[in-house]
């Protein structure tokens, strides 16, 4: 009963203005992508870990000659345009190569996320697993929030916040499922800027399971400053 997990670590990412992709900048002592691998690398409910790679990607295989070389069970699927393509070349990977039943829990994490701590794995499984629609970890809005006319930067009304949450990852769904939803969702150009967005549109609706802040998404330069004094933190 042991699960899979997908990691989509073939973006790009402009927004930090790097000079290579996000999940390869250094932080603390490793890359990115490493201390978001740890995590699951280690955990006894963890079958194995396919991760999404761009094509032409020089830094994943400088990281597999070092760090990583003695892992066994990490696999890589070639990367997609958009996250969700990523997402489902690996599920695609699961089920045509490696053989994975449909019925196996799969739980699909940002390599951007490097924080997610061993607490929220275990309590997004504890409360997910027997969740046939799947579940995500999420933290409820904290800020107003407004929504603008449309086409202006002009504020319509306020949203009431009450049961507004941000959708963050591990989100976790059985693989069959998800694999059919996100490619009805591809095909039809929905758009699918996480798994459960995917699920939502055949009538699924996930399990919110709250989790914790600190589970930031590398996106902008001062994230890294952010995520450094998480990890510093966790570990001491
Ligand atoms: O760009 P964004 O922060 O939304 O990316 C979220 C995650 O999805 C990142 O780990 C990124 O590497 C991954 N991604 C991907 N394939 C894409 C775009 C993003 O695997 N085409």
């Amino acid at each position: 009963n042991k699960l899979w997990v997908v990691i989509p670590a073939a973006g790009v990412g402009a927004r930090m203005q790097a000079d290579r992709p996000k999940q390869y900048l250094p932080l603390v002592g490793k890359t990115v992508i490493e201390h978001t691998l740890a995590c699951f690398l280690t955990h006894p409910a963890v079958a194995g870990i396919v991760v999404a790679i761009s094509e032409g990607d020089p830094y994943w295989a400088e990281l597999t000659a070092t760090a990583l070389s003695e892992r066994g069970n990490v696999y890589t699927a070639p990367g997609g345009c958009e996250r969700a393509d990523s997402v489902l070349n690996a599920l695609d990977y699961l089920v045509n190569t490696l053989q994975v039943n449909a019925d196996t829990g799969v739980l699909v994490h940002d390599a951007a996320r490097p924080c997610l701590s061993r607490h929220d794995v275990d309590k997004l499984l504890a409360e997910g697993m027997g969740e046939a629609a799947g579940a995500i970890l999420a933290v409820p809005v904290r800020d107003t929030m407004k929504r603008a006319q449309p086409d202006t930067s002009r504020v319509a009304h306020t949203e009431d916040r009450n049961g507004l949450w941000h959708a963050l990852t591990p989100q976790l769904a059985r693989l069959g499922v998800l694999r059919e939803a996100l490619a009805h969702a591809l095909h039809a150009g929905l758009p699918v800027t996480d798994e459960a967005s995917a699920l939502e549109q055949f009538g699924l609706h996930p399990l919110l399971v709250e989790g914790d802040a600190r589970n930031i998404k590398i996106t902008r330069p001062a994230d890294l400053a952010l995520a450094t004094f998480f990890l510093i933190e966790a570990a001491g």
